[in-house]
């Protein structure tokens, strides 16, 4: 029970990676506000996590309006007197060749993916600063060092949150501030199911680079995400945590003689 009376909020937890760390967090206590820009899929992951039993709001949201996460984080200050944990999590991909690739969809995928993590972390410290303690998780991903063909934004904007979590770290951590990142391999949530339909995530040749030879659950990165949003990582600060699956510590598909 490491978040007992903890407020916590996670970024598009409506479905995917983002609900199952939501419910992770819950299930150890917190307090939890699920922001979302869907409220049909929220509403309905936050009655199932009442029926839990779990103290859990929904906020819906759109996270590419700097102006709405700063009111976000005031009406979640107000109402519980703390907040102590922030996920940064809700992302997207979009997926085309870079030669190819729209202006509008570049900048969309920036305000999602890494401005308004950087926005919606300002906000939160701008209590924690005054609380003298907080903790920031971002959903980074594998593709910011390994980067994969007509993901290219993507990548570049999931590199630029290990940068974050690296640079805020260094800035706030004098303030009792601890920011990291967790970066996912293949969980398959409706983002990646998408990414297969489009033909362009291809399984098997995902095998052949991951050591472990398998997907990993959503609870996997959940459990990694409340590690580091607790007191148990009370000394880590700055990191991004690769949970992929040994995808990169890989270096080379697997020879035939090895199959
Ligand atoms: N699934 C994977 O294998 C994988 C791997 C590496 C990294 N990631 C990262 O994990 C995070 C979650 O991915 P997922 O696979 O769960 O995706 P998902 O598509 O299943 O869920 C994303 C959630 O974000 C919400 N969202 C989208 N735009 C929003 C906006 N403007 N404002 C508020 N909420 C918004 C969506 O409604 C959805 O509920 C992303 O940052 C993604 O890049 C996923």
């Amino acid at each position: 029970m490491r978040f007992s009376n903890k407020v916590c909020i996670v970024t598009g937890s409506a479905r995917g990676l983002g609900k199952a760390m939501a419910e992770r967090l819950a299930s150890e206590g917190g307090i939890m506000v699920l922001a979302d820009v869907d409220g049909e899929f929220l509403d309905e992951t936050v009655k199932q996590f009442q029926i839990k039993g779990y103290q859990a709001e929904g906020y819906i949201i759109d996270l590419t309006n700097v102006s709405e996460i700063d009111q976000m984080i005031d009406y979640i200050a107000q109402k519980y007197g703390r907040i102590d944990v922030l996920v940064n999590n809700a992302g997207m991909q979009i997926r085309k060749w870079a030669t190819e690739f729209p202006e509008e969809e570049f900048d969309f995928l920036m305000d999602l993916n890494l401005k308004a993590y950087f926005f919606a972390t300002r906000a939160a410290a701008r209590y924690f600063k005054k609380q003298g303690y907080g903790a920031v998780v971002c959903t980074s991903s594998g593709n910011s060092i390994r980067p994969a063909s007509k993901r290219s934004p993507y990548a570049i904007s999931k590199a630029a949150v290990n940068g974050l979590a690296q640079a805020l770290g260094n800035e706030l951590g004098r303030f009792g501030i601890r920011i990291n990142a967790v970066a996912p391999g293949y969980v398959m949530t409706d983002m990646v199911k998408q990414g297969i339909k489009e033909g362009i995530i291809d399984i098997d040749a995902i095998m052949s680079v991951l050591p472990m030879k398998r997907l990993l659950e959503p609870s996997e990165i959940a459990s990694a995400v409340a590690f580091l949003a607790s007191s148990d990582a009370s000394g880590i600060n700055g990191q991004t945590l690769f949970v992929d699956a040994g995808w990169s510590a890989n270096g080379l598909p697997e020879s035939k003689d090895l199959e």
